[in-house]
């Protein structure tokens, strides 16, 4: 069976400018673009940082030089790597936490901090089976039942790579918790999906998907030093 890896850093202070420079240079042009536009610093460092664990790990497994990772986009956004197709990949960032999964599968990974919210948004963006399952849910549980949710469902529409274009709404998600892969049904999608979920601290949840049932591990955290050696 194959193997997806997950690897994350916690970011939870600021980078040093200096640090900042070292890591732009693994930055290509439109990259440097797109990172120029990011106001705040906390904005720029989170792309950054994922930009260039996504690149350092993608590297790692092909053995290739960092700088002969060069993303493509797919026509919803997906970045690829064209010349590599068997190369599957994906990024996510919310709150303290970066992400990415890189394997020979399609991947989708999702991070969501654990923010309080009204939790009637679920009507707009869950199927009807889903909202009825979460208010069935106790009163105390249903924020975590939400979050459990999101990031599953969110994993889904990055594996399949149609991100938004795939309606939140046209798929019915059951998160279980005795097995360790549990399967998403979709119509819209021709093969079966494989999601697992991990808890990055009290404050984070992760979904990770992948098409076709693969090996995944526990997430594998990096500093920001590892990073830059
Ligand atoms: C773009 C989207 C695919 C994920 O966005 P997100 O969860 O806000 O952000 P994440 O950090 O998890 O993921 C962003 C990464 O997804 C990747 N991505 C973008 N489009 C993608 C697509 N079509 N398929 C797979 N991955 C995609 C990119 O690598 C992006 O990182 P980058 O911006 O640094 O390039 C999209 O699903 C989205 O906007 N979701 C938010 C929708 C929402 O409000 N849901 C509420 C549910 S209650």
């Amino acid at each position: 069976m194959s193997l997806t890896m997950i690897y994350g850093i916690k970011v939870d202070q600021e980078l040093k400018d200096s640090d900042m420079e070292y890591m732009s240079a693994y930055l290509e042009l439109e990259e440097c673009l797109r990172f120029s536009k990011y106001i705040r610093k906390i904005d720029k460092q989170r792309f950054l940082l994922g930009r260039v664990l996504l690149k350092k790990k993608i590297s790692e497994l092909l053995n290739l030089n960092v700088s002969q990772i060069r993303f493509s986009y797919s026509e919803y956004g997906k970045p690829v790597l064209q010349k590599y197709p068997d190369c599957h990949f994906s990024l996510t960032h919310s709150g303290d936490w970066i992400c990415c999964a890189v394997g020979q599968v399609p991947v989708g990974i999702d991070i969501q901090h654990m923010e309080p919210i009204e939790l009637d948004i679920a009507k707009n963006f869950f199927s009807s089976t889903e909202y009825n399952n979460l208010l069935s849910v106790h009163k105390p549980d249903r924020k975590d039942y939400f979050y459990d949710l999101w990031t599953i469902k969110e994993s889904f529409i990055k594996a399949t790579g149609k991100g938004l274009m795939m309606p939140l709404n046209a798929f019915t998600v059951r998160p279980c918790y005795d097995e360790d892969c549990k399967m998403i049904e979709c119509d819209l999608e021709k093969e079966a999906h494989f999601y697992k979920q991990f808890l990055l601290d009290s404050e984070h949840k992760m979904a990770i998907c992948t098409k076709g049932k693969v090996r995944i591990l526990e997430p594998r955290v990096v500093s920001i030093d590892g990073l830059m050696s």
